[in-house]
């Protein structure tokens, strides 16, 4: 048997569910459409709905499948519900229930906490789009205008498929939750989205960038561990979803990667060999290195906090319950229930910083959260490789875990990036060396001035090595409406 399961485009909602036999999900996923649409046109890409955008569409779900490029309005985007192949035999891989078989149905028991989990995923996929909608009017390239409009539909798509999910298996309350996803707001008093990280602005394309890198690799590791879920409708809906954000980590580690790249040879350009130089350095009209650690220093922290309590016992249920795993579970060599393990935890202890022996069940979001900074800490060996390569003397560094959180064992303390416990005069004094400042944040909404000829970039960053769907580097990614 193959991989390959087709996409049917023949319905109104693309799908590889069979949703023309199900009628009662159809009518429910046609009925949510409209209001779907509606919030994409008031709160997705503002001023771009009309435009022609170079977009893939997966149409199955091996490699090839995503070969398929065209030119799309966006509100015309086939946003479609796609699990990947389901696995013969499948066995719940970790929990209380560990080897049996895989669930098809929601567990009583389990419904309201799967419930809350798919509605948490749910939320944040709107609300990146709410917070990305205004960064068109300043794309510094058409091929940036593309990657962050690609990134927008997918999100959309990543609603649908969470949407899928609660209709199809939650029935009334599910479709209640479907309608709510639509009503919250990225950063509005009233009706917030769920997740801090997600009611932040993200009013600059490093900002983007910072986001897609650190935020979307959140969403990575939370999708990763769901794909483990001994539910086999959430497993192989997110292991589909885990497909398409490779391309937005892809996104931001480039994004990132060519704005430091360019910074670099300015200043070699230009003789400067002090990054500590910030004022000539910007003077060249790209964004200096410390200014860039310091964005850095924010969006890794916020996406930190969103792993939750180092210690949680939800966390712990939602593992015994074969809901939540962790990541990679099944290539961990343990026994996958975590009755009698233990696992490291930075703690607050009498006023310093210690490693603490935890059960391994409630250290479960640490230890997710372990390997996100892992994950992290690769793609800043990539960017120091290209600092070095261009031979400045510079080194992007991870902060530590106690600095600048609002959640968890180091919420109530202030911390330098070095993980030194200071008091709040000192934190006051200096959080302006460590976190972005307004003026830091002017200078760079300073620069960000559309670029919209193809093949030109803006002064601050770097044109991508190759184009998207190895299109040549003048290709119109991005056809503006007249
Ligand atoms: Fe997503
Ligand atoms: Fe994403």
């Amino acid at each position: 048997m193959t991989n390959v399961i087709n996409v049917d485009y023949s319905t109104k909602i693309p799908n590889n569910v069979g949703l023309t036999e199900d009628r009662t999900v159809l009518r429910a996923l046609e009925s949510w459409h409209p209001g779907y649409i509606d919030w994409w046109k008031t709160m997705g890409p503002e001023g771009f709905q009309e435009a022609l955008v170079y977009l893939r569409t997966a149409v199955s779900v091996d490699p090839k499948g995503w070969a398929k490029f065209d030119y799309v309005r966006m509100p015309e985007y086939r946003w479609g519900i796609l699990l990947a192949p389901a696995e013969d035999g499948r066995k719940i891989p970790f929990g209380r229930h560990y080897g049996e078989p895989v669930w098809q149905e929601v567990p009583g028991e389990y419904r309201a906490m799967l419930r809350r989990l798919v509605v948490i995923q749910g939320d944040t996929e709107p609300a990146s789009v709410e917070q990305q909608r205004h960064l068109g009017k300043t794309a510094p390239s058409l091929y940036d205008l593309r990657n962050v409009f690609q990134v927008n539909v997918e999100e959309g798509r990543h609603l649908w498929a969470m949407v899928y999910i609660l209709q199809k298996y939650f029935g009334r309350d599910g479709r209640e939750e479907a309608g709510e996803l639509l009503q919250r707001r990225s950063g509005s008093a009233d009706k917030p989205r769920m997740l801090g990280a997600f009611n932040e602005a993200t009013p600059d394309w490093l900002s983007f960038f910072m986001f897609t890198f650190f935020t979307d690799r959140d969403g990575k590791m939370q999708l990763e561990s769901l794909a483990q879920s001994g539910f086999d409708p959430v497993s192989r809906t997110c292991r589909f979803m885990l497909t398409e954000e490779a391309h937005h980590m892809f996104v931001g580690e480039t994004g990132i990667g060519r704005t430091l790249q360019r910074t670099c040879e300015a200043m070699k350009e230009a003789g400067i060999e002090d990054p500590s130089e910030i004022d000539k350095t910007r003077a060249l009209g790209v964004i200096d290195l410390p200014t860039m650690q310091k964005k850095l220093n924010l969006h890794y922290t916020l996406s930190l906090d969103l792993f939750g309590s180092e210690v949680s016992t939800n966390a712990a249920n939602a593992f015994n319950a074969g809901l939540k795993g962790r990541f990679q579970e099944t290539k961990i060599e343990d026994d996958h229930k975590l009755e009698s393990s233990i696992y490291p935890v930075l703690k607050l202890v009498d006023g310093e910083i210690k490693r603490v022996d935890e059960p391994a069940l409630t250290a479960i979001n640490m230890r997710l959260r372990d390997d996100y900074t892992a994950d992290c800490q690769r793609g800043l060996d990539r960017w120091n490789k290209i600092i070095e390569r261009i031979g400045v003397n510079f080194k992007f560094e991870l902060p530590h875990v106690a600095f600048h959180r609002e959640i968890g064992e180091f919420r109530d303390v202030q911390a330098t990036p070095a993980g030194v416990l200071i008091d709040d005069a000192t934190w006051n004094r200096d959080k302006g060396k460590w976190l972005p400042s307004t003026a830091d944040g002017d200078f760079i909404a300073s620069l960000m001035k559309p670029v919209r000829e193809p093949g030109k970039f803006a002064s601050w960053i770097a044109p991508p090595r190759v184009g998207i769907d190895n299109k040549p580097g003048d290709f119109e990614y991005v056809k503006l409406a007249a």
